[in-house]
């Protein structure tokens, strides 16, 4: 297939690229800059001028594909609602750009169900409308199945972890270092789920090849980790103590993420396994980060 990605160039495209290429699959991808166009082309796809904020560029590129994975998203927390808007108006453009050609829309989302109950593949996400999280993208997207697109929610674990990664797990490095302290948020207790990079990866294209239409992906490796047991492996890798804050502490010691990482979020990615026959097979969070993968220098590869 001949397949346009936006955030090729990002952490997670990164790796889907070369996935999809050694699978036989032809990449157009959106480069917002010379330095992502750059990435893109030594990936050994094709560059793809434009940016989320152009609508034309989104359109052209969808046009020219047999099938869309949007990846790219705004990450400024500090705009989040602004983010949500764009993310709604470029699923806007793809859907109807595919619409009555029964090509697919793969677009990542997240994992969102209730604190501590486990959220699976047979939940629907809890946000809709404009002003949602996300601009309620998900299930917007939905809506294109009755216009004749295959839409595909990849809902990724809130850490896609490995090393180079510059996510949440990395902002928590980060906050730990400068604080001195690699906390977490009362009994340490609330939990994330996560994935390896090259194992998300690999489900991204399963999905693209197999996936049917509403059809929702758990890009999950492990159910929940403690929030305890994450800091205390930060600490150990960074060298640095470990120890609880107080909840009402968590927002001015870790600022936007203190609310996230306090989150009780447990995903199953059992029936995603099923279905796709999907393994994963990389490290578990706590392997990379003992292993350097949020350490300054990483120390291994
Ligand atoms: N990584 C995770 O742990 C994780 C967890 C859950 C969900 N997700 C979701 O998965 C998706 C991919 O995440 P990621 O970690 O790969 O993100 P990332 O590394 O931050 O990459 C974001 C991508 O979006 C592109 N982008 C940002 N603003 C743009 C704009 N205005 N115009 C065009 N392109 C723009 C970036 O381009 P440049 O290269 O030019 O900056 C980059 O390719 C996102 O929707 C994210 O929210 C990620």
């Amino acid at each position: 297939m001949r397949v346009f990605v936006t955030g090729a160039s990002g952490w997670i495209g990164s790796a889907v690229v070369p996935e999809l290429i050694e699978a036989g699959h032809e990449v157009i991808g959106l480069a917002r800059s010379g330095a992502s166009a750059e990435r893109i082309r030594a990936a050994g796809a094709q560059p793809h001028p434009g940016s989320l904020d152009d609508l034309e560029s989104i359109r052209s590129g969808a046009a020219a594909a047999d099938a869309v994975i949007h990846l790219g998203f705004k990450h400024d927390f500090d705009r989040f609602a602004e983010s949500g808007r764009t993310e709604r108006a470029v699923v806007q453009a793809i859907g109807d750009e595919l619409a009555g050609s029964g090509r697919a829309l793969l677009f990542a989302s997240g994992l969102a169900g209730s604190p501590g109950v486990l959220f699976t593949e047979n939940d629907p996400s809890p946000f809709s409308g404009p002003d949602a999280p996300r601009g309620g993208g998900e299930n917007f997207a939905f809506e294109y199945a009755d216009r004749g697109v295959r839409p595909v929610a990849l809902r990724f674990s809130p850490t896609v972890h490995g090393m180079g990664d510059h996510g949440f797990t990395a902002q928590l490095a980060r906050i730990a270092r400068e604080r001195g302290v690699a906390a977490w948020i009362g009994d340490g207790s609330s939990r994330w789920p996560a994935v390896h990079r090259s194992d998300a990866a690999r489900l991204v294209r399963l999905a693209l090849e197999q996936a049917p239409a509403r059809g929702i992906v758990h890009a999950v490796g492990e159910e929940g980790i403690p929030s305890r047991a994450i800091a205390e492996a930060l600490g150990a890798a960074l060298e640095l103590p470990s120890a609880s804050i107080a909840p009402e502490d968590a927002e001015s010691h870790f600022g936007w993420i203190g609310a996230f990482f306090g989150m009780d979020i447990v995903a199953s990615g059992a029936l995603t396994r099923e279905r796709f026959g999907w393994t994963p097979t990389g490290p578990t969070l706590l392997e990379d980060i003992a292993a350097g993968a949020y350490s300054p220098v990483p120390v291994a590869g």
